[in-house]
């Protein structure tokens, strides 16, 4: 079990960002849920739709508490990940996520506080001729915004609806984990 006073202090921190909506938005106002944090490009062929699959249906699996829980999709490749373009990718088939963009800048400055590897690189296949491969983790964060875990993509499904369940089972109280399970 992990104590509050072993979260990493260093992974993670404030971002100010642009939602899929357009809207500007910033780490404090996904404060009060847990946040499920990934960072990916909507050109990606593979890994993405199959990490984003892999989450909401561990999302499905928990029910009324993925209440607790609000998914972010950050994307390393805002050059082309403008927000209507991460809204039309997410909606369709990833309707859980929330996608965040931002100037070059501000998408550098939150890939280095959660120290994800991503870098152009030359693919002739590609219309755009790049791909934007990237480290491939999932970052859970408590409602307070704290780093609190993160899961690789080898963790499958129902483990990682598991592992969610009992991250959130530690900051409810009984009354509120009840509330939860009664919400639809
Ligand atoms: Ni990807």
């Amino acid at each position: 079990m992990v104590e509050k006073s072993e979260r990493s202090p260093q992974l993670g921190g404030d971002f100010e960002l642009t939602d899929h909506f357009g809207r500007r938005v910033t780490s404090a106002d996904y404060r009060g849920r847990f946040a499920l944090i990934y960072f990916g490009f909507t050109h990606c062929k593979l890994v993405c739709p199959r990490a984003l699959a892999r989450i909401s249906g561990a999302l499905d699996r928990l029910g009324s508490i993925a209440a607790a829980v609000q998914p972010l999709y950050i994307t390393v490749d805002p050059e082309r990940d403008s927000p209507a373009v991460l809204r039309a990718f997410l909606e369709e088939d990833f309707p859980h996520f929330v996608g965040l963009t931002g100037s070059r800048e501000e998408i550098d400055a939150v890939k280095s506080t959660y120290r994800v590897f991503a870098r152009k690189v030359a693919n002739p296949a590609d219309p755009d001729g790049y791909d934007v491969p990237h480290s491939a983790l999932t970052y859970l964060l408590d409602t307070e915004g704290n780093y609190r875990a993160h899961y690789a993509d080898t963790v499958d499904e129902e483990t990682l609806a598991e592992r969610l369940r009992v991250e959130i089972a530690k900051d409810a109280p009984p009354a509120a984990r009840r509330d939860m399970e009664w919400r639809s």
